[in-house]
């Protein structure tokens, strides 16, 4: 019998998700290690998802770019509060392609455009009017066309070797069903909660 694959399993919470979290089911809690080893977590959206991983998109100059730059893995978790489910992929990361980044960037409303561009996300912040001078001079830069992708601006894929999906249940015998890669192949175990 064949092992169903990961990302059967992750598709189908992430639609129940869409459909019953009220509040940003996309958002995950985005887990790095820095070059020490010392690791940070922050809030980022999934853009994609699919059986080559889970996609989110960032500033490069960024504290987690700059950590992941120095250790290519990462742990994203979500939590859908209102179905008692968490969900936890681990895996390594890899940059998306260019035209990857392009076609999502294309999308983005241009108010964000402008505003990816004015910020050095993570940077030391002299004022609140310096961001906001920065913001003038992008929109005046690109008054009239199109606002290109900054090359200081792109996603990265987490391919995850390990995902677990927790279902809450009654007096905490919650459910734990865990994905891990063997080379090409997964897979699947069940945990005591
Ligand atoms: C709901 C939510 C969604 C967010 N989505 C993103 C995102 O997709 N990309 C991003 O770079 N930051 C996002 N942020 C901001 C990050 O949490 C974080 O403040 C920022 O990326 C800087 O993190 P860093 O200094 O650890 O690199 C989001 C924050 C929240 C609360």
């Amino acid at each position: 019998m064949t092992t169903p694959h990961w990302h059967d399993a992750f598709a189908s919470w992430y639609a129940d998700a869409v459909a019953h979290e009220a509040d940003v089911p996309d958002a995950m809690q985005l887990a790095t290690l820095d070059a020490d080893g010392r690791p940070s977590l922050r809030t980022v959206l999934m853009k994609d998802h699919g059986p080559s991983g889970l996609t989110f998109y960032t500033n490069l100059g960024s504290r987690k770019a700059v950590a992941l730059g120095a250790t290519p893995r990462a742990t994203a978790l979500f939590h859908w509060k209102s179905l008692q489910r968490q969900a936890i992929v681990e895996g390594d990361v890899t940059p998306v392609a260019d035209s990857e980044a392009d076609a999502y960037w294309s999308t983005r409303p241009r108010g964000s455009q402008l505003g990816g561009w004015a910020s050095r996300q993570s940077q030391l912040q002299p004022s609140r009017e310096d961001l906001l001078t920065r913001l003038e001079q992008v929109e005046a830069r690109f008054h009239g066309v199109d606002v290109p992708r900054p090359t200081f601006w792109s996603g990265f894929r987490i391919a995850p070797h390990r995902v677990e999906l927790w279902q809450g249940k009654p007096d905490r015998l919650h459910e734990r069903r865990v994905w891990r890669r063997l080379g090409d192949a997964w897979v699947t175990e069940t945990l005591d909660p």
